[in-house]
């Protein structure tokens, strides 16, 4: 039986995460959830963000289901994302933007993966105050963590046929950092001769996101170009409610919705539990069971597609569990 870590997380959290654990269940799998509370929850519980025996059940089982925190402000690690992501050295972020049918965005044909370094570049947090009136902020920039998100990217196109591998950068002017990027991009795709590969300064980037973002498969980027393309990319799909993700490396796995823990609506049966169950359905690819994680999106795009059941951020008057019984039962 395999175990799998399960952070209900706050707010919305445990109303999505009951509801996609239960879709999971209908497949009977050989799975096993084992359930902690992390961020508020547990800081109300036990004075600790992320408690010592949640880091040993990720140790152990090597891959975790993550519903949204909400990290009290002023208490330990800057987030709990961050201090898992440093806890475990979860260096790519992965975020795979795939247009639904039947959510109006200015495009429906939108399928691409962005692949963010996830531990460095600005986000090392070091910042100098020089005087009064002027700051230095650290980039960063290592060949070893850009070898590892690169060649990360080369191998998941090649895993999933994808075609074309682009470098986002700014190496015309960040001639040392984003230089060695570039450098280390051009060295590992020599390696990849099937896959084409290519590479675009970061704003010339966003522009074409936005006017032809067909052009795009997969994508790879430092940190900070990441964090903000990726959300730009979940607003070609319809916003970050509709988003998936994983936090990796060679050996640990963790799957995540990228929106928050929406207090606004917490409590009401309301939350639109897609990014979740999509964030699940790449824990099942993870896992080797490729045919139930399709016939979940089969069943979810079928939904979309085919009915008008929507959740009230979508437009409709469905509750998370209306919603996911349409889905279960097109399993
Ligand atoms: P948020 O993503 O929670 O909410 C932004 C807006 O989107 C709200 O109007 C919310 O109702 C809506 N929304 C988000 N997810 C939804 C869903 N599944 N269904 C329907 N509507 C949805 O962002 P916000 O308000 O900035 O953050 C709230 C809390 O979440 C904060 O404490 C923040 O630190 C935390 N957070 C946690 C993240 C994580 O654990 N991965 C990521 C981002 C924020």
């Amino acid at each position: 039986m395999q175990k799998i870590t399960l952070f209900e997380g706050d707010g919305i959290g445990p109303e999505i995460t009951k509801e996609v654990v239960r879709v999971i269940h209908a497949l009977e799998l050989p799975l096993e959830f084992e359930p902690y509370a992390i961020g508020k929850t547990s800081f109300e519980q036990t004075g600790e963000l992320i408690p010592q025996e949640a880091i040993n059940s990720i140790h152990r089982n090597k891959v975790a289901l993550k519903a949204p925190v909400t990290t009290p402000i002023g208490h330990g690690f800057r987030s709990v994302n961050v201090g898992l992501r440093l806890a475990f050295d979860l260096f790519a972020n992965i975020r795979p933007a795939r247009s639904i049918p039947n959510v109006i965005t200015r495009y429906d044909n939108i399928d691409l993966v962005v692949f963010r370094e996830n531990t460095e570049d600005l986000y090392i947090g070091l910042e100098e105050q020089i005087d009064e009136d002027t700051v230095h902020a650290i980039k960063k920039i290592t060949r070893k963590a850009s070898t590892r998100i690169i060649r990360a990217a080369f191998e998941y196109a090649k895993e999933n046929n994808r075609h074309l591998v682009t470098c986002v950068h700014k190496a015309n002017i960040l001639k040392k950092s984003d230089g060695l990027f570039l450098q280390i991009f051009n060295e590992i795709k020599q390696e990849y001769p099937d896959i084409q590969a290519n590479d675009l300064i970061v704003d010339n980037t966003c522009m074409q996101l936005v006017m032809r973002p067909e052009q795009f498969d997969v994508l790879v980027m430092s940190n900070l170009y990441g964090d903000i393309l990726s959300d730009l990319t979940s607003g070609l799909i319809g916003g970050l409610g509709l988003l998936p993700s994983v936090n990796k490396n060679e050996e640990y796995a963790i799957f995540e919705a990228v929106h928050g823990s929406a207090p606004d609506i917490a409590g009401k049966n309301i939350a639109n539990p897609t990014a979740l169950l999509l964030s699940a359905c790449m824990m099942l690819d993870h896992l080797h069971y490729h045919q139930q994680a399709n016939q979940i999106r089969n069943a979810l795009m079928d939904v979309y597609a085919n009915t008008d059941i929507r959740t009230p951020d979508l437009g409709g008057t469905a509750t998370t569990t209306k919603f996911t019984d349409a889905i279960i039962a097109r399993l």
